[in-house]
């Protein structure tokens, strides 16, 4: 990792408190993915289009982790500090509700993009498409689910 990612990780943190507000009249409707991603056909675990590597994990403890927490949870060292809890990504009750179009959004465009809290932050500019697709895989690795 560069210093540089830091700073930029460094900067969204600082940042965040503005757009973080607990009134969700702020809340945008839902706009429309500018692009939709590939649609990857409800796979089973290990046989997915982008599958969980090591730099998936990797990239989890290093933009993720310090909301959504070390083992995604939803307790991690910044998550007091939000006024919206970060998603727990173990839970499948609420994660087998959503498609993997969807977990796609969220990470890419952020939470405004689906109709959720802009302290969920967009990494479009930080994180590359195959990357957010192994994330979601890596999220459906951690509810161990898939959507309904
Ligand atoms: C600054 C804290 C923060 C960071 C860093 C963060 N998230 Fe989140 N995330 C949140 C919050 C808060 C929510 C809940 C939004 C809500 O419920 O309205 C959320 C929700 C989500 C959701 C579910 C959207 C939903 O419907 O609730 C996904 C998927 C997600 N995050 C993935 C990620 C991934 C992957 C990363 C790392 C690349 C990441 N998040 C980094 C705070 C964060």
């Amino acid at each position: 990792m560069n210093r540089a990612f830091l700073i930029i990780a460094g900067l969204i943190l600082w940042a965040l408190p503005a757009g973080c507000g607990p009134d969700p009249a702020e809340e945008k409707p839902a706009a429309p993915p500018a692009e939709s991603a590939p649609t990857a056909p409800a796979a089973a675990h290990g046989s997915r289009a982008h599958p969980v590597t090591a730099q998936t994990r990797q990239t989890y403890q290093f933009y993720c982790a310090q909301c959504h927490g070390t083992e995604g949870h939803g307790n991690g060292i910044n998550a007091p500090y939000l006024t919206v809890p970060p998603r727990d990504h173990t839970k499948a009750d609420y994660l087998e509700t959503r498609s993997d179009e969807y977990l796609f959004t969220a990470i890419q465009k952020g939470g405004l993009a689906v109709g959720r809290a802009p302290c969920m932050p967009s990494w479009e500019y930080t994180l590359d498409k195959d990357t957010i697709h192994s994330l979601v895989s890596y999220i459906r690795e951690l509810c161990r689910c898939e959507a309904l």
